[in-house]
């Protein structure tokens, strides 16, 4: 089985207005990983996701998805995105239908499952995105948060193996942003991997298992948590905010008060154990 979904090889893009928006992009998105997509204003996240749905074609390099080239013919895009559940930064580019339920059936209808199934799917993305009590609206009286949700559950009843989530959490409360990477660990499994895009790191930071930042079109960083949150000149140029969690040990560290430890704590419970014990776990 092939290990990646996606691979990048040497692939750049530009705008029909001269923009340069990739250079030169080369990595691989492995199956079965929760990825956060790090990265400045205008770094090139979204172009990223447009190129690898197929919506942009690369201007030069290739992609390929599951080791073939990505095949632009509408056929094969439209099997491509059967796989790709997709969650647009602007929640208005994606909602077109009159009613909240209607809107939400949509992918599941397009897929041709048995009725029942779709039935059970969209019920499920109803509950889980707590949608119940305005799945009759029109989508044009919703809230931002509430047409992010529509958005989200849509993609939910679809079951699709790769979530591409373009700063998902922008128009969501606390609650609702918790309850997105919530349950996305709980879909996670060794098939289903997660791209996230998002300036939330504090949220991010615990729930990802590998990063990617985008700096000025290029990948300035890929790999994992502690490398990254550890080199303070990185984030600095890649406008990365170090997460409160981070902070925290460094400065029980400068005042003695724990231990180096040989990597750096995932979460407010580890924090706590090292404090307590001196040890992870
Ligand atoms: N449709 C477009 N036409 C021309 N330039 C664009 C378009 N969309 C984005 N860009 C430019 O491409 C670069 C990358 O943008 P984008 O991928 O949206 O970044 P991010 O999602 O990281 O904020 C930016 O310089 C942006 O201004
Ligand atoms: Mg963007």
């Amino acid at each position: 089985m092939t290990e990646s979904y996606f691979t990048f090889d040497h692939v750049s893009f530009r705008y029909s207005d001269g923009t340069e928006a990739l250079k030169d992009i080369s990595l691989s998105i492995p199956r079965g990983k929760k990825v956060a997509i790090l990265g400045e204003n205008g770094s090139g996240k979204s172009t990223f996701f447009k190129l690898l749905i197929g919506l942009e074609k690369p201007t030069s390099g290739e992609i390929c998805f599951l080791s073939e080239p990505l095949n632009y013919r509408k056929k094969q895009l439209i099997r491509l995105r059967e796989q790709v559940g997709f969650i647009f930064q602007e929640a208005e580019n994606q909602l077109f239908a009159s009613t909240v339920k209607q809107d939400i059936l949509y992918g599941p209808i397009n897929l041709r499952w048995p009725q029942e199934k779709i039935e059970r799917n969209v019920a499920n993305a109803i509950q889980l995105t707590e949608l119940y009590d305005l799945t009759e609206r029109p989508i044009h009286f919703l809230s931002g948060g509430q047409k992010k949700r529509v958005t989200i559950a849509g993609v939910y009843a679809m079951d699709p193996k790769i979530y591409i989530l373009d700063e998902p959490t922008s128009s969501l409360d606390f609650y609702f942003s918790n309850q997105l990477t919530t349950y996305l660990n709980e879909l996670q499994n060794e098939e289903r991997t997660f791209l996230y895009s998002t300036h939330q790191v504090n949220l991010i930071y615990e729930w990802a298992e590998y990063f990617i930042v985008f700096h000025k079109g290029r990948i300035l960083y890929s790999g994992q948590r502690d490398a990254l949150f550890s080199d303070d000149k990185l984030l600095e140029t890649a406008h990365i905010e170090k997460p409160w969690l981070v902070q925290c040990y460094e400065n029980l560290l400068k005042e003695g008060l724990i231990q180096v430890q040989t990597t750096l704590p995932r979460s407010m419970k580890e924090l706590m154990s090292v404090l307590k014990n001196n040890t992870y776990y």
